[in-house]
């Protein structure tokens, strides 16, 4: 049992929880972002992050304060919150990054934790192996027995209150990230990051980070504060939070910056192509592109920058209010028509609907079909798979249309869930807001319904009134069960 981490809300399999940071003395209110700041370029001030933009917590970098000679003696000296000037809650990476980026580095868990500790970090991190994707299975499964080894050691040093992360590898392999995720549950470290997703976030796979992330989560436990090590473009956000993760760190805001880039929930755009502003922050009302063009290579970095956090939290809040309102799917469904990689990740998400339906609300506000992918959603699943708590009996009716009282039983039908008892109409999700002109995927998942409901009930003798579903739905209907085409004048129900 983790008491460091509360679940105050779900949605799919999000969460709005509550990260207790013991030596910092707070709690951080998950979804949360963590600005990372490098101790050798500060490009908005942590100050500024906390008083402007409400971060309440960030991430650096010990191995660099390490092997930076002053700056270790000043975070030494005076310790990390001191030195950034930040009252929140500090997490610290170990240097694994640098070990994936070149190869080597000049320090081990033992040591690095121990400076992390001594430097008064809140959350630190083994140096875990950032096996990249696509490896081979043999050096995937050798690597994450590295890291499991360290996260093993890292549990046996004593670091006080300090948090200690426990990454979770495995390549592109999901069992492994399973493996990884199940054992890192087991230990007593206290935050979970899935780890080396920047090589797919960098190539924009967002399906396969959905992929990986699923495996991971399948192995760790509910209460298991999950962060996604390195993803910080606010497009990604709401796919990410959907399928469970709850921490992000964003260099993003200033490496983009860096390279004039401005950031947007629908992609990232170059601030050359720019003769509008689609945003309404501080930075986008007091300039017009055109105007942050002619500003100095510096004030322009920092400008952008501080545009690039201010979508970037504001994306995070609009998510937190998603799961509060229980519409974060349909967020992430908007997401996913700004980009074709997007879809992709949203794609993939869908087909882990029966791992995020263990966690999602039996009701909730509004279900909105927005796209043939809502056929596929958690929520139809679990009217389908519950479809095994009814018994009908005799001759059924199953209609989009009018009932009749010829039959013993008559229910209703709407795509994509399918059927159901009359009485239930009025329950999530069968309130569903559907547009009028739906495809295919609607009648398809409906007839699925259909088919269930019959195999289930082998004795029961099923007629299905619909309005004039296409063929490849009715396809589906098992031989067992008529059906009339109530849009034919010609077909008549008995
Ligand atoms: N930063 C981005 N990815 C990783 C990772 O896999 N491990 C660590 N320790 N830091 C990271
Ligand atoms: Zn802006």
């Amino acid at each position: 049992m983790r008491d460091h981490f509360e679940l105050r809300d779900v949605d799919a399999g999000g969460r709005i929880g509550e990260l207790t940071v013991p030596r910092a003395g707070v709690t951080v209110e998950t979804p949360a972002l963590l600005p990372v700041i490098n101790p050798n370029i500060i490009t908005i001030p942590p100050e500024r992050l906390a008083e402007e933009f409400g971060a309440e917590i960030l991430i650096t970098n010990s191995y660099i304060i390490k092997t930076t000679e002053d700056v270790r003696e000043q975070a030494l000296e005076e310790g990390l919150h001191e030195m950034l000037g930040f009252d929140g809650a500090i997490m610290t990476d170990s240097g694994s990054f640098q070990l994936a980026e070149y190869g080597k580095i000049d320090t081990t868990t033992e040591e690095i934790l121990q400076f992390q500790h001594d430097i008064g970090s809140d959350i630190g991190t083994p140096v875990d192996i950032p096996t990249p994707p696509d490896v081979s299975r043999e050096r995937a499964e050798e690597e994450l027995a590295t890291t499991k080894e360290r996260l093993e050691v890292a549990e046996g040093i004593d670091v006080g209150d300090m948090l200690v992360n426990a990454p979770v590898q495995g390549s592109t392999y999901p069992d492994l990230r399973e493996e990884a995720g199940a054992h890192a549950a087991e230990t007593d470290l206290d935050v979970f990051p899935v780890g080396a997703v920047v090589p797919l976030m960098n190539d924009y796979r967002y399906g396969d980070m959905v992929d990986v992330v699923a495996g991971a989560k399948r192995g760790l436990d509910h209460d298991c504060p999950v962060h996604l090590f390195g993803a910080g473009h606010p497009m990604m956000f709401a796919l990410a939070v959907a399928m469970g993760c709850d921490l992000f760190d964003s260099a993003a805001y200033a490496l983009y910056a860096r390279d004039g880039r401005y950031l947007t929930v629908r992609g990232t755009e170059h601030l050359d192509d720019l003769d509008y502003f689609p945003c309404s922050c501080p930075v986008c009302t007091e300039y017009e592109p055109a105007e942050l063009r002619q500003l100095s290579e510096r004030e322009q970095e920092e400008e952008l920058a501080a545009h690039n956090l201010h979508v970037t939290f504001e994306e995070i809040r609009r998510i937190k209010q998603a799961i509060r309102q229980g519409n974060l799917l349909e967020l992430v469904e908007e997401r996913a028509r700004s980009h074709p990689a997007m879809l992709d990740g949203y794609r993939a998400l869908v087909q882990h609907s029966a791992q995020l339906e263990e966690t999602d609300p039996v009701s909730k506000g509004s279900f909105f079909y927005l796209s043939n992918e809502s056929a596929a959603r958690p929520e139809v699943l679990r009217h389908q798979e519950r479809l095994d708590r009814f018994s009908p009996e005799g001759e059924v009716l199953l209609t989009e249309g009018s009932h009749s009282k010829e039959y013993d039983e008559s229910w209703k039908v709407v795509p994509p869930f399918g059927p159901f008892p009359k009485a239930l109409r009025n329950t999530y999700p069968l309130t569903a807001e559907l547009p009028d002109r739906l495809d295919r995927d609607a009648y398809e998942r409906a007839a699925m319904g259909v088919k269930r409901l019959a195999e289930l009930n082998p004795e029961t003798s099923f007629t299905l009134a619909h309005a004039d579903w296409p063929k490849s739905a009715l396809a589906l209907v098992p031989d067992g069960v008529d059906h009339v085409n109530l849009t034919e004048r010609s077909e008549r129900l008995p």
